[in-house]
């Protein structure tokens, strides 16, 4: 068997809800390739129980509870990195939040939630990430996005709005930092069997798992692991000339216009 790609030895990588899903799946596979990793996560306990599964050295891992939407929050977990390893490599924006409800019935409370959550988060990222890199020389920006902020979902519209600021907001900050030699680009997942759709579908969920695989050409549903080769490589020298872009990984859900076929199939 071919030995595990190394390509970020040396790098100091931050990923924020990295408890679960998408989010530990990337830490484990930066960690994985040599990086020194950072675990933030709003819940404590997952954060801690993803950096213990991970299993890496205590000076090459470190775990703390943050909120991605507040901004001191953001800023003492980048001070965190550069305080324990004196530089931060590789950022990885990934917290998003959306409550199911049609326009009319979202409270202005859960849309203000949505939007800090899921866009003001990478703002908050950016902002107190960039200047580290700036410094350096370089660096790495990943933003999980969704094919959700490329296309309307029903009861989703706080959401659906927040990830099209995502990709946009990606688009202007790798505009902004290339002369600094800083790639920012984000991801676009499809369905992807994780926490959330636990929490989203109760007991429906095995019901729900079904109806969202039938509707990916791939038929199945996305692993968090497939989204973390996609951050992994958006984040390593493989992608060196990529910036500005927003990858979907969407088992070709967007691929089609949604017509039936015109020939039997
Ligand atoms: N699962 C999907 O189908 C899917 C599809 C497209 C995009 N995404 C996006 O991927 C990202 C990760 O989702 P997931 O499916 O891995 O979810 P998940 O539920 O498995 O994990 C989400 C993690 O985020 C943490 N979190 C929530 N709010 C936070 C905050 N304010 N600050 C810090 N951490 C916070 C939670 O504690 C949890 O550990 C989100 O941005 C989500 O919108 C998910």
């Amino acid at each position: 068997m071919a030995a595990a790609a190394r390509r970020f030895e040396d790098r100091v990588a931050i990923v924020t809800a990295a408890g679960s899903g998408i989010g530990a799946a990337t830490a484990r596979r930066l960690a994985t390739e040599g990086a020194r990793v950072i675990v933030a996560d709003l819940s404590a306990t997952r954060a801690r129980a993803i950096a213990e599964a991970i299993g890496a050295p205590a000076d090459r891992l470190a775990w703390l509870k943050m909120d991605a939407a507040e901004p001191a929050a953001v800023e003492a977990t980048v001070e965190l990195a550069l305080s324990r390893w004196g530089r931060l490599d590789v950022l990885v924006n990934n917290a998003g939040y959306g409550e199911p409800a049609l326009i009319c019935d979202t409270t202005l409370a859960s849309w203000n939630r949505t939007v800090a959550v899921t866009l003001t988060s990478v703002f908050l990222g950016l902002k107190y990430g960039l200047p580290p890199m700036r410094r350096r020389g370089g660096g790495v920006v990943v933003n999980t996005a969704s094919v959700s902020g490329t296309a309307g979902d029903i009861g989703m519209a706080a959401y659906n709005a927040a990830k099209a600021g995502v990709i946009n907001l990606t688009r202007a900050a790798a505009l902004e930092c290339a002369a600094q030699n800083i790639r920012v680009n984000c991801i676009c997942p499809g369905g992807i069997d994780t926490r959330v759709t636990q929490v989203l579908a109760g007991d429906r969920a095995d019901e729900v798992r079904r109806a969202m695989a039938a509707v990916h050409p791939l038929k199945r549903m996305g692993s968090a692991d497939e989204i973390a080769a996609a951050i992994a490589f958006l984040a390593s020298d493989e992608a060196s000339f990529i910036t500005g872009a927003a990858l979907v990984a969407d088992g070709g859900l967007t691929a089609g216009t949604g017509l039936p076929p015109f020939v039997p199939h």
